[in-house]
């Protein structure tokens, strides 16, 4: 047997804290809330097995206020690990922007980050092109820049198990943090680390009090700066079918009034929507907890005393309301269960032969059955504990550990402020589909928004909470720029608002360039949405150009990118003087095609090979001009 190879120990050159101990950093860029829960997961049982450590969990957007801070702080930094997700067309999440901005496009730095020993965990999904992007260019920047890598980066997928994938990685990780935090004669080393079951401290109320007003976090905070944790009130005004009655499917035109409220938006912004669950569904739920649905209780992450309950992975609480309430707005019923929730569920069922088969599921060996029996069949939660009658959580576990928060979902705005600046529009296709199992899978957003009753119809009508996301999707500072537009299906959404602002430019006199629109839709009959519209733009010279392409209308399929094949060379000329073009809709087919499609232009049309060809759409991309708002 070779000689052990006996790395020498860095723990003298770890940065200590306060208390004496190693300061370990555990960065998390999140959108869902899954980063979040990984960094904080490491973090709970880094602090359980290194009594010399201190693992601090940090929003990256909340560790430094600019660009100078992040090098001031990033720079003293020893030992960190970083959780990056990768969201749409190979981005970082909202609250990474500020740091990748800075990090991966700012100026060499030379090897200024040389005391820092490192390890990063993405968080993607391998359907997408840009697989994990964000974690992979973080990774390599911080070793470019003198970071000791202390493992490989971790490569969730969230296509498969992510669950899974974390804690393959997480094993790697301990090894390498017993020799920088651990001493020999350490005898925590040989008791292995199991997570308990995260509780919340739950306190019940006789009946809601002024008090314990659950309006809080929902309405505005004063000085109306809105966000995911502060989102606006905001009433349904209009609601209207845009499939004619002989479509099989259904898509939502809805409008929000955001009159009042201080909420604004640019055109080419997304929404993200705060929706609640059917009541159907609420209603199984409540039976399945046989908790009475009038419960009113409040959720605490402290005791009693005011000192903080041990685990620090619990999900942010929400204000005191009702069961049925909390489980409409902020549980989310229908996913699949994560594994962590069988093994939640398992502790709490009463029939052994129960709890043993859960906590199988959950188990390594249990792996192929998971994957199989939840993941693929689509399995719900409440389809999950209706398989398992005698496993009820108490609700401070239920909503600690087994029903995630439910999410806000996003969407492309499809109106322009410059002629609706009091109405946020949407435009939302039905989610509704038959799982393997059997089940009806009806979207909880977009279920909602069909359902709505809006305000021209009831004073009483729809509400929720939203807020506004920035998008870099927008048209080119000069209206006079031509550009090309391709979205099929809801993929048209943000260019009906880029044709309301340029409909509003023309009306202040502005010149307008050319601007070519690529639709798409199954049938002429059923689902061209805002069909008079689009005429109506056409013939006020809004858009010069509308080419749609009708899937299931002909004898042979016909899709956007067809189309775009036919009108090559016009794109190609558009392109060469200097024409934008834009991208909305799928992103895992549509997208992907139509960037080939692109390629394939550039190729023919410009009579380049292949390398050359794609330089020239990279350069479209670099420079601004090629824009993906994708899903
Ligand atoms: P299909 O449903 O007939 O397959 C909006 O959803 C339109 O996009 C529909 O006409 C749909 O056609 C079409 N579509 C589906 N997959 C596509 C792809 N990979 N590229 C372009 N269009 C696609």
């Amino acid at each position: 047997e070779p000689p052990k190879l006996v790395i020498p120990k860095a723990v003298a050159e770890l940065e200590e804290v306060d208390d004496g101990k190693k300061k370990v950093t555990i960065f998390f860029g999140t959108q869902t809330g899954t980063a979040e829960g990984f960094a904080k997961a490491l973090a709970e049982e880094g602090n359980a097995r290194y009594e010399k450590a201190t693992f601090k969990v940090i929003d990256l957007d909340d560790y430094a206020a600019d660009d100078e801070e992040y090098e001031e702080k990033l720079k003293k930094e020893t030992l960190a690990f970083f959780f990056l997700a990768t969201y749409g067309d190979g981005e970082p999440t909202d609250n990474a922007a500020r740091f990748y901005k800075w990090f991966a496009e700012g100026k060499e730095r030379g090897d200024w980050l040389k005391n820092l020993q490192y390890g990063v965990f993405g968080l993607g999904n391998r359907q997408y092109e840009h697989f994990n992007k964000i974690a992979n260019v973080v990774d390599e920047l911080i070793a470019k820049q003198g970071g000791k890598q202390l493992i490989p980066v971790g490569l969730g997928d969230d296509d498969q198990c992510i669950e899974d994938d974390f804690a393959a990685w997480r094993e790697l990780v301990w090894p390498e943090l017993d020799q920088l935090l651990r001493d020999e004669d350490d005898a925590s080393a040989a008791t292995p680390y199991t997570a308990a079951v995260l509780e919340y401290r739950v306190v019940f109320h006789d009946k809601p009090d002024a008090s314990l007003s659950e309006n809080g976090s929902i309405h505005a905070n004063g000085h109306a700066v809105y966000d995911a944790q502060h989102p606006c009130r905001a009433n349904v005004a209009v609601k209207r079918e845009l499939h004619s009655p002989a479509s099989d499917r259904s898509c939502t035109h809805l409008e929000f009034d955001i009159s009042g409220t201080g909420l604004s938006y640019e055109t080419g912004d997304h929404v993200g929507v705060y929706c609640e669950n059917l009541i159907e569904v609420v209603e199984e739920a409540e039976q399945l907890l046989n908790i009475p649905p009038d419960t009113y209780f409040s959720i605490h992450t402290e005791k009693e005393d005011g000192t903080p309950l041990s685990g620090s992975s619990l999900p942010p609480p929400f204000p005191p309301c009702t069961l049925r309430t909390a489980l409409s707005r902020y549980a989310d019923l229908l996913s699949a269960p994560k594994k962590s929730a069988l093994i939640a569920l398992a502790t709490y069922a009463s029939d052994p032969s129960e709890a043993d088969r859960l906590k199988y599921l959950a188990s390594p060996s249990g792996k192929e059955e998971y994957a199989q029996w939840i993941v693929a069949n689509q399995r719900s939660l409440l389809e999950v504990m209706a398989e398992f009658p005698s496993a009820k959580p108490p609700l401070g576990v239920f909503f600690a550990a087994v029903a995630p928060r439910l999410q806000p979902r996003f969407y492309s705005i499809s109106s322009s402020p410059k002629i609706a600046p009091s109405r946020i529009h949407v435009t939302c296709a039905l989610v509704y589909e038959k799982t393997p199992a059997g089940r009806i899978h009806k979207g909880v957003c977009s279920t909602w928004m069909k359902n709505a009753l809006p305000l021209e119809q009831s004073p009483d009508c729809s509400w929720a909470p939203i807020f506004v996301r920035n998008s870099n999707f927008k048209l080119p500072a000069d209206p006079k720029v031509p550009i090309i537009m391709i979205g099929p299906g809801t993929g048209l959404a943000p260019f009906r608002g880029f044709l309301q602002e340029r409909l509003a430019l023309k009306e202040s006199g502005a010149e307008l360039g050319p601007a070519v629109l690529f639709f798409g839709c199954r049938n002429s009959k059923m689902d061209y949405i805002y069909e008079d519209e689009l005429k109506n733009f056409f013939q006020d010279g809004i858009i010069s150009e509308l080419v749609v392409a009708f899937s299931r209308q002909g004898p042979t399929k016909e899709y956007v990118q067809h189309k775009m094949t036919e009108k090559a060379s016009n794109i190609w000329n558009m392109l060469s003087e200097g024409a934008y073009i834009y991208v909305c809709g799928d992103a895992k087919g549509m997208a992907r095609d139509v960037h080939r499609t692109l390629h394939t232009i550039a190729q023919e049309q410009g009579a380049l090979d292949s390398s050359k060809a794609e330089s020239m759409v990279k350069n479209l991309q670099m420079t601004g001009r090629y824009l993906r708002d994708v899903w």
